[in-house]
């Protein structure tokens, strides 16, 4: 159910009636303000203009010929010749029943696509850092969102996992195992052995052959070496997954397709390139000439898929990934999640792609970018002595963080659950503060905020949902048992309903545009109307008749369903108190 998709085909069909263009446009948009009605359609002024006649006249016209009988009680030519939309209160009430009987809250499947995921990512010679937090929420949400509006969704954690930093870190590893340690117990941090491994790089003499020879054995598939680089990467994908259960994401190791995956196609990626001359010799390595991309003096960009040494790289496996994606797995559209300073690389990836032939013409390759995480001095997020922060410490903080908080108030929850109030707080503050701003700018990462009772966080938008709980116990039943007529005479009412038949329209426009705040934005926006509502408009008290008491109630457990999906969409977790 999608007012907004209601009211544009029938104002396209009124156009249509009035002798409009084909395609003449039907800009349509929510009123700012209630005289305005509930919705504005903005479609004459265009047209006027078009046509060479007056906006309010065609506004008129428009108004005459448009059938929005049952829908609106009212339309109103306003200012130069816009048309405010008052709807009907019945049919609102009657699209709220249809959503509470309905347990996708009437939102309607979109026509199924085949989409590729590709998020978290990370690289698994070392710690998964603050931009693969990043990558993994933001990803995470956008594909529950995509599923749940009926698309086959197929997840590509593109493991970092293949390179050459692995002959020292495997030739320290081999070391390591020799000394009788465990490889986990070896690898327990990654971040110290990798800076141990790199030491002995750099000082150790002999060590640095050792290593480079570790990097052919491994490319030419030496049992033994492959052997110790599955040791290595199994401990790796471990720390990995640790993050993923801690944040509720829905990744898991079946979803791994790391670079090391396409190993055995990227010879051919080359092969094919030079083939169709796309790609030729420069200077011994194999490049692609980009005459699209030209710098200041009018160079091409160039884009290297071979090293002149034979190497490949992270360019040659985006490509072969690319074919796999678009062919194999038949994509209708890719999207990738990584940090903005990649723009570049996978905008002429695009390209080389394209005109090779790697990706149908159907499919849509969309890199989907992300800002920087800032600490508070505004500069990228470090420890205080400017290392890399540990996400699994990051995270452990932000439950602590909540544990604090929520042991300040003294009530009657036992410490069980507390703990377990905390730690949905505590990662869901955290998730949230990420999700519910515009990926694309860098933000600054600020504890208090995130954990703060006021405002657009996950700990507000949580305690709604518990408020909205607490009005049911109070009441003695259960959210589903109450069924009613819906009345939306009061402004709150009238205000919380329209919000509650806007979730189809929040979640449409997070698959398109693969941005979760969006739905952020949403759910605090409905939040925020309930508690609105809440103040103006008793439920429990005497004096209340029952049947406003019980449309209350629908409009209570409404709010309290789409709040819950919303934010498990998020992939945020609520509780019934806190
Ligand atoms: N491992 C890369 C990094 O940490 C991200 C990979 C993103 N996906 C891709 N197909 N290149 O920067």
């Amino acid at each position: 159910m999608n007012i907004h998709q209601i009211l544009t085909e029938k104002f396209r069909l009124a156009l249509q009636a009035i002798g409009a263009p084909e395609n003449a446009p039907t800009p349509l948009s929510r009123s700012t303000r209630p005289e305005f009605g509930d919705y504005q359609f903005n479609g004459a002024m265009a047209l006027a203009k078009q046509l060479k006649q007056k906006p309010r006249d065609i506004a008129e016209q428009i108004v005459a010929a448009a059938d929005l009988s049952g829908v609106a009680d009212k339309l109103e030519v306003a200012g130069p010749g816009f048309i405010n939309v008052h709807l009907s209160q019945n049919w609102l009430a009657d699209r709220l029943q249809d959503a509470a009987k309905d347990e996708r809250l009437a939102v309607e499947p979109q026509a199924s696509q085949n989409i590729v995921v590709d998020y978290s990512s990370p690289n698994l010679a070392k710690e998964m850092h603050v931009g693969h937090l990043r990558s993994t929420i933001i990803g995470d949400a956008v594909v529950r969102v995509l599923e749940f509006m009926g698309h086959k969704v197929i997840r590509q954690n593109h493991m970092g996992d293949w390179g050459t930093q692995f002959g020292m870190l495997l030739a320290h590893l081999e070391d390591k195992l020799a000394e009788d340690k465990l490889a986990e117990t070896a690898l327990s941090d990654l971040e110290d052995f990798y800076r141990e491994a790199k030491v002995r790089f750099d000082e150790e003499e002999g060590f640095d052959d050792r290593a480079r020879e570790y990097v052919v054995r491994l490319q030419r598939g030496d049992k033994d070496c492959l052997d110790l680089w599955d040791k290595f990467i199994d401990v790796s994908i471990a720390h990995s997954e640790e993050v993923y259960q801690t944040l509720n994401v829905t990744l898991s190791r079946e979803h791994i397709m790391g670079e090391s995956a396409y190993n055995d196609q990227l010879a051919d990626v080359v092969e094919k390139l030079k083939q169709q001359g796309v790609a030729v010799e420069d200077q011994g390595a194999q490049v692609v000439f980009l005459n699209e991309m030209t710098d200041k003096e009018g160079k091409p960009a160039v884009y290297i898929v071979q090293k002149s040494g034979g190497g490949y790289l992270y360019s040659t496996t985006d490509l072969a990934a690319m074919r796999y994606r678009s062919f194999d797995l038949d994509a209708d559209r890719i999207l990738i999640f990584t940090d903005a300073r990649q723009a570049l690389h996978f905008k002429q990836t695009e390209l080389v792609g394209r005109k090779a032939g790697f990706i149908k013409q159907q499919t849509s390759y969309e890199h989907c970018p992300f800002g920087m995480m800032l600490g508070k001095d505004g500069k990228p997020f470090k420890t205080r002595s400017g290392g890399t922060v540990k996400l699994v410490e990051l995270l452990d903080e932000a439950v602590q963080r909540a544990t604090n908080l929520i042991n300040d108030r003294d009530d009657e929850l036992s410490n069980e659950v507390k703990q377990e109030i905390a730690r949905k707080i505590g990662i869901g503050a955290v998730k949230y503060s990420d999700l519910n701003k515009n990926r694309t700018t860098d933000y600054v990462f600020d504890w208090d905020a995130m954990l703060s009772f006021d405002g657009n966080t996950a700990p507000y938008l949580q305690y709604a949902y518990t408020r909205v709980k607490s009005v049911f116990r109070k009441a003695g039943v259960e959210p589903k048992q109450v069924e009613a007529g819906l009345i939306l005479e009061e402004k709150a009412e009238r205000a919380l309903a329209i919000k509650l038949l806007q979730f189809e329209e929040a979640l449409l426009q997070v698959a398109g545009e693969a941005t979760p705040h969006v739905l952020a934005n949403y759910l605090y926006e409905l939040a925020s109307q309930f508690m609105g509502f809440y103040e103006s408009c008793p439920i429990l008290k005497s004096g209340v008749t029952d049947e406003v008491r019980n449309s209350r109630l629908m409009l209570s457990r409404l709010t309290a369903e789409t709040l819950s999906r919303g934010l498990d969409l998020l992939g945020i977790e609520t509780m019934e108190k806190m």
